[in-house]
């Protein structure tokens, strides 16, 4: 089956879109799915696009990976039933983002929503060679690498996803952001923690409002966005034109319609986005922390995060997804 096969079959009983709407390539007001490395692949893609997210991103993709070899195309290339997809680009090089720029355009097309830039990783094996969050020290290169992209992809938006600042306590995000927008940057996406800090902590979403404050361009918000009601709350109360979910999507691709679902589209959503994995060629393994973010809550949730922890195979799986069904009776 192909994924757009398996979408129109099975996303209905999950409370999900039987196929992805198109992006309108306008930000406001939107609710899209954030760049997560080693997460978000097209399976993902397409679960949280049919869950309502306006667009999702690839992971965070490497320049040198793209102009070295073959492997990180396969994290650019969208699945056929995605419409089109945000790629996320990081390196240090601009010379390397502009060739990668162009030949990211060159094979997506019209299926290339954006270009986003990754100036927000924290992990120090990316961060000790100058790119992610290292470039907020230097906005100098960090300009040179938008402009790069602007050269290497004309007519593709282009922008940069930062955080407020590199070290605890050193807020750079709003005179950073200007510098972005004045080499070329058409929005730009703020998760409000120092990269210092990981994942620890609270998002300051006043660092949102700081950013928005400085730049003409949308400003998209990340960072505890984690429920509907929280997506909502981050539109109303800061400056972002739209915000950006991540960790919030772990087994709830209804994060972004506010659907309530039920225990019985849970589990018909967990078999959906097995099969979607077997649909666009990825490894199975994804589907064991899929199983303990799809079945949280539920009774007996640790026996079927355990069984599904021995599978290997889809029918293994959705095994185990018949087997939590009929335990509880749906
Ligand atoms: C597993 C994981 C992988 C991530 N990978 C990326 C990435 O590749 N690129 C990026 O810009 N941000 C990445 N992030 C950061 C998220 O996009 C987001 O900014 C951050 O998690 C805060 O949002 P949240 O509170 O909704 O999770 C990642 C986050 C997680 C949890």
């Amino acid at each position: 089956m192909t994924a757009a096969e398996v979408l129109a079959a099975f996303a209905p009983a999950a409370g999900l879109a039987p196929a992805c709407p198109a992006w309108d390539g306008r930000l406001s007001g939107k609710l899209l799915m954030a760049p997560m490395a080693g997460v978000s692949d097209a399976a993902y893609r397409l679960m949280a696009r049919a869950g309502g997210a306006a667009l999702a991103y690839s992971e965070m993709v490497s320049c040198a990976g793209l102009h070295y070899g073959e492997k990180s195309w396969e994290l650019v290339d969208p699945d056929p039933a995605e419409p089109e997809i945000a790629v996320q680009l990081f390196g240090s090089k601009p010379e390397l983002f502009r060739e990668s720029a162009e030949r990211v355009a060159a094979r997506l097309g019209e299926r290339l929503a954006l270009l986003d830039i990754n100036m927000a990783c924290p992990v120090p094996k990316v961060t000790k060679k100058g790119e992610g969050s290292a470039l907020l020290e230097d906005p100098a290169l960090a300009a040179q690498i938008v402009a790069a992209c602007r050269e290497g992809a004309p007519g593709v938006a282009v922008t940069v996803k930062i955080r407020r600042g590199r070290y605890a306590g050193q807020e750079v995000a709003p005179e950073f952001a200007r510098a972005m927008e004045a080499a070329g940057a058409c929005a730009v996406a703020v998760h409000g923690r120092f990269a210092t800090q990981m994942y620890h902590g609270e998002a300051d979403w006043g660092v949102i409002d700081r950013v928005a404050g400085a730049v003409d361009v949308p400003v998209i918000a990340s960072g505890d966005i984690l429920s509907h009601e929280a997506a909502l709350r981050a539109l109303s109360e800061t400056g972002a034109s739209a915000v950006m979910v991540a960790r919030g999507t772990y087994g709830n691709p209804w994060v972004f319609s506010g659907h309530e679902a039920t225990v019985a589209e849970k589990i018909a959503a967990f078999e959906c986005h097995v099969r979607l994995l077997e649909a666009t060629g990825a490894h199975l393994k994804r589907a064991r922390s899929l199983a303990g973010w799809y079945f949280k809550g539920m009774p007996d949730a640790a026996r079927w995060r355990n069984a599904a922890m021995s599978c290997v195979t889809a029918e293994e799986f959705l095994a185990v997804a018949a087997e939590v069904r009929a335990a509880l009776g749906e």
